[in-house]
């Protein structure tokens, strides 16, 4: 009996593994999100499956295997003047403010949801799907989508593990050695880091709770429950689904990230974006690198941060001191300069990763974006990092503590910064040591991150939600993780042996009171 049941699960699996239906939600409008949510899409249909993809970056030229839907319209949600260097220079956006961040992010979901081309997708009666994976941005709203497809659903996360995901899929980690997703502090931590841990804690815990979750919850009702009702399914609240999720895929590793312990079911595929065969340089990019005897200073601010917004004097001041160096420095950059120095290049397009991969190239100077710091360590190159908002900041923090890295602040007077930046980097052989170490750690890895990816979306569909994996403390109220019950009988036994005490000091004692008052008053 048990072969014929095993001989049935091996067919039926076998039949499984040809090809998943998978939903892919990855609407952020940003171009480094979309990097990784086509890293996604790229491995998975590579091993031949069906995929929907919702994204903001639509590609021009169909994917085999894959259908969009163009949420490109999400790029308005976000008034570009609040990506601008020159206003971020002049602090007239608070980039940092958190509320607004979630805010933003709420607003993204929604959209996205409520767009009719998804919401004509969303209607379709007979659309199913095998598995969910979406991005988690702060917003918990679309595993919503998981009640509506009744299929297990996978979280992806584009940065390192850190609470407010963690709690979806295991507890909160201890904020007294686990720092928070906007928090530049390493541990070990000192008494006062340990307190703004523990405080942005508590502030985003009362958030969530009187703001995303009420969000959440409405927003569930009004967008997704109509379309799960009119199919009849079952009708879960929010919170059930909540914490449902089978898996979280996250792009990070312990050599780029902090150490942290991690429940089983959190998949680190930090690098999968990375190709493994790097396209070659064009010829004439490929000429100058070669022909760069001093080396090449790469200088890129990211694809969401576009240079050409920056101020004249910024420029002018950049363009001066990179033309006292030695080194070739490609910059890369929207617009042409007039009379740039012979040995400064301006790439309007530039192709990262092969720059990266070219030996000559010695220093990156980057905002760090996760993508630009993971590609550091892939390609083993040091930098100077010029963070300007989100989690650019901790990035590059980390990479300073982690000794490959010198942070310049971003200001008018910059120039300067970088300068003594590059040449600390380029006279202490210990930042290029350092980096190379850790690309080491890196590179040594039992499965490659893409195939580790695709291993672990099949097996929770086949698994059917990898059940098995699924946190025992996910399910278990406060008070039983906490030991509140036990902490409440101890007290409820000290209170009993307080009253039996001094019950029995009453009975033992109670007489000789009387005995001394009367001889008192005997005295008296
Ligand atoms: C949670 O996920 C599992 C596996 O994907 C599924 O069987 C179950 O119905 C889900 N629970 C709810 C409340 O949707």
């Amino acid at each position: 009996m048990c072969h014929a049941s095993f001989f049935v699960l091996l067919i039926v699996t076998s039949a499984f593994s040809e090809a998943f239906k998978i939903l892919v939600v990855s609407p952020m409008p940003a171009r480094s999100h979309s990097i990784l949510g086509d890293g996604l899409i790229k491995h998975l249909s590579k091993a031949g499956h069906e995929i929907t993809y919702i994204t903001a970056v639509p590609h021009e030229k169909p994917i085999a295997g894959v259908k969009e839907i163009d949420v490109s319209s999400n790029f308005q949600l976000l008034p570009e003047s609040a990506l601008s260097l020159k206003s971020i220079l002049d602090k007239q956006v608070n980039a940092d403010s958190l509320t607004e961040l979630i805010k933003y992010m709420a607003i993204i979901a929604e959209t996205t949801l409520e767009h009719s081309s998804v919401q004509k997708f969303l209607q379709e009666p007979t659309q199913n799907f095998d598995v969910i994976i979406a991005e988690w941005m702060m917003y918990d709203l679309y595993i919503g989508l998981s009640a509506l497809y009744r299929c297990p659903f996978i979280w992806f996360s584009s940065i390192d593990p850190h609470w407010r995901i963690l709690r979806l899929i295991h507890e909160i980690p201890n904020p007294a050695y686990v720092p928070d997703i906007i928090s530049s502090n390493m541990p070990p931590f000192s008494f006062t880091q340990r307190l703004q841990e523990l405080g942005l804690q508590i502030v985003q815990l009362l958030l969530e709770h009187f703001l995303v979750k009420p969000r959440e919850n409405e927003a569930y009702q009004r967008i997704l429950m109509p379309i799960i009702r009119k199919r009849g399914y079952p009708e879960p609240n929010f919170e059930e689904l909540r914490y449902n999720a089978s898996l979280i895929l996250g792009n990070s590793h312990e050599s780029l990230g902090k150490t942290i312990a991690l429940p089983a079911n959190y998949i680190s595929i930090g690098g999968y974006h990375i190709d493994s065969n790097v396209k070659p340089l064009p010829e004439d990019l490929k000429k100058i690198m070669d022909n760069a005897k001093n080396g090449v200073i790469y200088f890129s601010m990211g694809s969401n941060l576009k240079s050409k917004m920056m101020p004249d004097e910024l420029k002018q001041n950049l363009l001066k001191m990179f033309g006292s160096l030695k080194q070739t420095v490609l910059w890369k950059f929207e617009e042409d300069f007039p009379n740039t120095p012979k040995n400064v290049h301006i790439l309007k397009w530039a192709p990262q990763q092969s720059i990266l991969n070219h030996p000559n190239c010695i220093v990156f100077i980057t905002h760090g974006g996760l993508l630009s710091t993971t590609e550091t360590i892939h390609f083993a190159k040091p930098i100077i990092g010029i963070p300007v908002f989100g989690d650019q900041f901790s990035n590059i923090d980390r990479a300073v503590a982690k000794g490959f890295a010198k942070r310049v602040d971003l200001s008018y007077t910059m120039a300067d910064g970088i300068k003594n930046a590059i040449d600390d980097i380029l006279e202490d052989p210990k930042y290029a040591a350092r980096v190379k170490e850790l690309s080491f750690i890196y590179h040594n890895r039992p499965i490659e991150p893409g195939k580790n990816l695709v291993h672990w979306v099949e097996f929770v569909v086949k698994t059917g939600g990898a059940r098995h994996l699924r946190s025992p403390v996910i399910d278990l109220p406060l008070y039983k993780k906490m030991f509140l019950d036990l902490i409440f009988i101890i007290l409820v036994l000290l209170y009993i042996i307080k009253i039996s005490i001094s019950i029995a000091f009453k009975k033992i004692f109670g007489k000789s009171k009387p005995l001394k008052k009367l001889e008192q008053k005997k005295q008296n």
